[in-house]
């Protein structure tokens, strides 16, 4: 273990940023200025929350007040300090872990969610400024002394200043000009669209054609007859979670692909435990039809997945778990090969035997899970976790015609930030609703 790796700072590098792994270029300027501006949030809305304290007392008149402008009777005070605490507790935190990644010698990126609410949280400033001036102005007309006056109005211009010019600083992807804006992600159906259908059933798959994904992204293992099939699951729980294996086999503990012969694997169903554990609260959703569908779900052959996306242009990107890369790699190209599938419309992730795809299906895109990799074997496609790369390298890969695709992205303020940054393309548990988005959530200037 490094001395950049011990468990201390590990884990307050992880908590404010998010990236695990020692960052190798720190981009010290404007992580001083997100320094800056938690920093200055984090003085305000500790001086505010101190007014609205001192003011409690007073709660009744503020309510009052409220009511008579807005003739709605509502607990205003309660709203203001409620929303004052979880600001306040938001900033002081981030505020924390910036000290402490300071302490360590840390660089200070700040993570993908914390760069979504910065815009916000400089209105926010900009807000809290405002409400305070009207107690600086009091206090400088009380202050007697005339260089206690100049103070005040020193520290009060210098900290608008600051958060006024600190969004030129700000990293935000979608602090952009709208006509700059990247062409909408790509979407790829994450087990096919696991929140309308059991995943990794031709039904998830059937359903993320109707979102328009432009790849099926899947699991490879082979069975005891060397039949590829698709399921995630390759642990001692292996077809546990997705199947009624317990109930068809009682007696049997089946812990690898190779136990259950294609045979044995087709006489299971997997697709009723979506309709009994309803994984993402949405089989209420679902018609009628659809339910009876769902629940008539076997494991399906990757042969049968490759001819459907060959039918509708759709590329196929997975991953291999085999504990025999080198005859599971084998078996599994020829059956690519087999099914006639366009080979450009593979999307070839394994790493272990890339040599040897290359050489037998030259057509396959190679895709690399790495940059490094992708630069010594001059690929152009990479297919990383999404919090992997700064809105910054992102672009700079764009901008060198990499192909970059970031999973698992399922919420909208994600999926926005990373259009505004420009990744080609997502995969997702939530292609229905990004399919309809014609625009991000909000793209600022
Ligand atoms: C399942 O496969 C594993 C690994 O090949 C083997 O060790 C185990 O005995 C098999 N179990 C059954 C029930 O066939
Ligand atoms: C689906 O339904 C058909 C008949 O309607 C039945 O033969 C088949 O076994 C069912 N499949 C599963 C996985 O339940
Ligand atoms: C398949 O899709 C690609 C783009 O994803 C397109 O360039 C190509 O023309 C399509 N081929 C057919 C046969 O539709």
């Amino acid at each position: 273990m490094s001395p950049d790796d011990s468990w201390g700072r590990v884990c307050s590098r992880g908590l404010y940023s998010c990236h695990w792994k020692h960052a190798s270029t720190p981009k010290r300027k404007r992580a001083l200025c997100w320094f800056w501006v938690v920093g200055v949030v984090s003085l305000l809305s500790l001086c505010w929350m101190y007014v609205c304290l001192a003011t409690f007392n007073d709660r009744d008149d503020v309510n009052w007040e409220g009511f008579a402008n807005l003739k709605r009777w509502v607990n205003w005070f309660m709203v203001l300090i409620i929303m004052s605490a979880v600001l306040t507790s938001y900033c002081v935190l981030l505020l924390l872990f910036a000290l402490v990644q300071v302490a360590l010698g840390e660089p200070l990126n700040l993570h993908w969610l914390h760069q979504a609410t910065a815009p916000f949280l400089q209105l926010g400033a900009v807000a809290a400024l405002t409400l305070l001036s009207v107690f600086v102005f009091q206090g400088f007309h009380v202050a007697e002394e005339t260089w206690s006056k100049f103070l005040i109005a020193v520290i009060f211009v210098t900290l608008s200043a600051a958060i006024f010019l600190c969004p030129l600083y700000i990293q935000s992807p979608c602090l952009i000009e709208t006509s700059k804006l990247p062409e909408k992600p790509k979407l790829f159906g994450h087990r096919g669209a696991p929140m309308l259908a059991p995943e990794n059933t031709m039904m998830s798959f059937n359903r993320s054609i109707a979102c328009g994904v432009t790849a099926f992204e899947t699991d490879v293992q082979l069975s005891k007859d060397r039949v590829p099939f698709l399921m995630h699951d390759n642990n001692p729980g292996f077809l546990r979670r997705t199947t009624n294996v317990k109930e068809k086999f009682p007696n049997k503990e089946f812990s690898h692909s190779s136990n259950l012969t294609w045979e044995e694997l087709q006489s299971l169903n997997a697709g009723e435990w979506f309709l009994k554990t309803d994984p993402y609260s949405s089989v209420s959703n679902l018609s009628e039809e659809e339910v009876e569908t769902a629940g008539n779900q076997s494991i399906p052959s990757l042969l049968q997945l490759l001819q459907l996306a060959g039918q509708h242009n759709i590329s196929v990107l997975f991953d291999l778990y085999s504990s025999n890369q080198e005859n599971d790699t084998v078996d599994t190209v020829n059956t690519i090969l087999s099914s006639g599938i366009e080979p450009s419309l593979v999307l070839w992730l394994p790493p272990t035997k890339r040599e040897y795809v290359n050489k037998t299906a030259p057509g396959f895109t190679q895709i690399y899970d790495n940059e490094r990799d992708m630069v010594n074997e001059s690929g152009g496609h990479l297919n990383v976790k999404y919090s992997k790369f700064s809105s910054e390298e992102i672009r700079g890969l764009r901008s060198r015609n990499v192909w970059v695709n970031l999973w698992v992205v399922n919420e909208g303020w994600l999926f926005s930030l990373l259009w505004c940054a420009g990744a080609s393309s997502v995969t997702t548990n939530s292609c229905h609703l990004f399919k309809e988005m014609d625009q991000p959530n909000w793209v600022m200037i």
